[in-house]
């Protein structure tokens, strides 16, 4: 048992931090579904959102405050009366509510974004910790862009908050500037300048812009941080935040070194990114340490002639140790509801009756013209009939024609807002066809940023799985869809992309400018 001094505390920041990165919005149940896993991750606090910056941001988390009872749950807060009031009212009820209040320290942001002065922030800092104070005494502080600050100005900045109130402060690397040795030193210069520093947990928050996040996190925490803030997949702002599988597995692999332990159950570190993929639609690359599809290939001949003479000539961790499933064939189509809820389950997921009975139907109609369901089939199904957003279009129906010879044409009737409607598009193939159809119908014409599409498994009767990410006024969503046929899946995607805007667009009346 660790004492302690000896325990990491992971602060999870996916749903705050990670739905900052492009397309990855997401709405309140799919924010909850998401806050139960990482609950179920063993994270110690879930950073659930910034409850000022919209009506659906308070109101996710206010759902998760009230629904999550085994962690603690922090809303941001910039450092202003008003936001510090709306976050509180977004978490009075969780069981452990933290305020999490923040403004910038560098030069470089007071003169050019705040254009206040050295002392004025330090007051306002301060002010803003007293007042969360008021309301809870777990109140952290952070000093945004702290990496890029006069150190004099940071010492005096930490000890005044500390005094103010602040049990945790938190250091961000907000642009990814640092390099580790000199993080480490900064937080040993912390603690051995800020005369009141034990007096607060200190913690760091590093983004990736220069790859360097994890890194930088591991080197504070041997100069004595004992909170980490991560996301899963190391989502997040530009190049994404510190990536909390692989901080968690390094301090648990190199146990030696550390001599430090997190409350993380590891093995249930691959059905959280599982499940923040299918939310989100943004896939770890391949090569991804712990969550990419390749983490655990071992391709070279002579590594796996190694590893049939023993596992630890290549393997630093087991895949079962994060949970990576050792076969993943699933069920075909004589596998009933039971055998296939069975299997549900063992990936994670607990679904209601009617939420199974949904998958089940559609799990048979694939299962009648795919001979193998793998996992990565039921996660397909599982997005479509329980993760799916609210649903203003609909696609009914998809006639295509294309080919060498003829003018690609789509054909096509959708629902929309409860009317069935139908048209034609055209275009240089049968997808640019099928999405003129889709823009004709919907009556819209979003900028179009990506379209991808890939096999969900292997063999020529996989499903393809498209993403379409669309933007506008500023806000971008990534849709998805699959379907054995890739045109279909393509539509699909598009109109969950369009879905996605939708919400965006009813959340956005009534939160404040600018706040992120
Ligand atoms: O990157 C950053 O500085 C932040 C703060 C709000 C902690 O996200
Ligand atoms: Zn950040």
């Amino acid at each position: 048992m660790e004492t302690q001094d000896q325990r990491i505390y992971i602060f999870d920041t996916t749903l705050r931090d990670g739905e900052q990165s492009p397309g990855a919005s997401m709405n309140p149940d799919e924010k909850l579904r998401l806050a139960r896993q990482l609950e179920k991750l063993g994270v110690d606090i879930i950073e659930a959102g910034f409850p000022i910056a919209s009506e659906g941001d308070f109101s996710s988390v206010r759902l998760i405050a009230r629904e999550i009872r085994g962690v603690q749950v922090a809303a941001l807060a910039r450092a202003a009366m008003a936001d510090i009031d709306r976050a509180w009212q977004a978490i009075e009820d969780a069981a452990r509510p933290r305020i999490h209040t923040f403004i910038s320290s560098s030069d470089i942001h007071l003169k050019y974004q705040l254009r206040k002065s050295r002392d004025q922030v330090l007051k306002e800092a301060c002010a803003a910790v007293a007042h969360a104070r008021a309301y809870t005494p777990n109140v952290e502080f952070s000093p945004m862009d702290a990496t890029r600050t006069d150190r004099d100005y940071l010492c005096d900045m930490v000890e005044a908050v500390i005094s103010a109130g602040a049990s945790t402060v938190n250091i961000p690397d907000t642009v990814g500037y640092a390099i580790p040795e000199e993080f480490g030193n900064l937080i040993a210069e912390l603690f051995s300048r800020v005369p009141n520093i034990g007096q607060a947990v200190i913690s760091v928050h590093c983004h990736n812009d220069l790859g360097l996040a994890v890194a930088n996190s591991l080197a504070a925490v041997r100069s004595g941080a004992r909170q980490v803030e991560c996301t899963i997949n190391g989502i997040g702002e530009r190049a994404g935040n510190a990536a909390l599988e692989e901080l968690v597995m390094a301090i648990t692999t190199r146990r030696d070194l550390f001599g430090l332990a997190t409350g993380i159950k590891t093995e249930n570190i691959y059905q959280s990114s599982r499940l923040l993929t299918q939310i989100t639609g943004i896939r770890p690359q391949p090569n991804k340490a712990i969550t990419g599809a390749n983490a655990f290939a071992h391709e070279s001949g002579i590594h796996q002639d190694g590893l049939i003479k023993d596992k630890t000539t290549y393997e630093i961790m087991t895949p079962q140790s994060v949970g990576v499933p050792e076969t993943n064939i699933v069920l075909g189509k004589h596998s009933g509801r039971h055998a296939m809820g069975k299997h549900l389950e063992q990936m994670g997921y607990s679904l209601s009756d009617d939420e199974l009975n949904r998958v089940f139907v559609r799990f048979k109609e694939l299962a009648d013209v795919k001979k193998e369901i793998f996992d990565e089939d039921l996660d397909t199904i599982l997005f479509e009939e329980v993760f799916r957003v609210e649903e203003r279009f609909r696609l009914v129906y998809l006639n295509v024609v294309s080919g060498n010879v003829a003018i690609p044409t789509a054909t096509m009737q959708m629902e929309v807002d409860g009317n069935i409607v139908q048209d034609a598009g055209f275009g240089v193939g049968p997808v640019d066809a099928t999405f003129d159809a889709i823009r004709k119908l919907s009556g819209t014409n979003y900028a179009l940023l990506r379209y991808t599409v890939n096999a969900v498994t292997k063999g020529t009767d996989a499903q393809g799985e498209a993403t379409v990410q669309l933007k506008n006024n500023g806000h971008s969503v990534i849709g998805h869809g699959a379907h054995p046929d890739v045109i279909v899946a393509s539509a699909k995607a598009y109109i969950n992309a369009l879905n996605r805007l939708e919400w965006i667009r009813k959340d956005a009346a009534g939160g404040a400018e600018q706040t992120r």
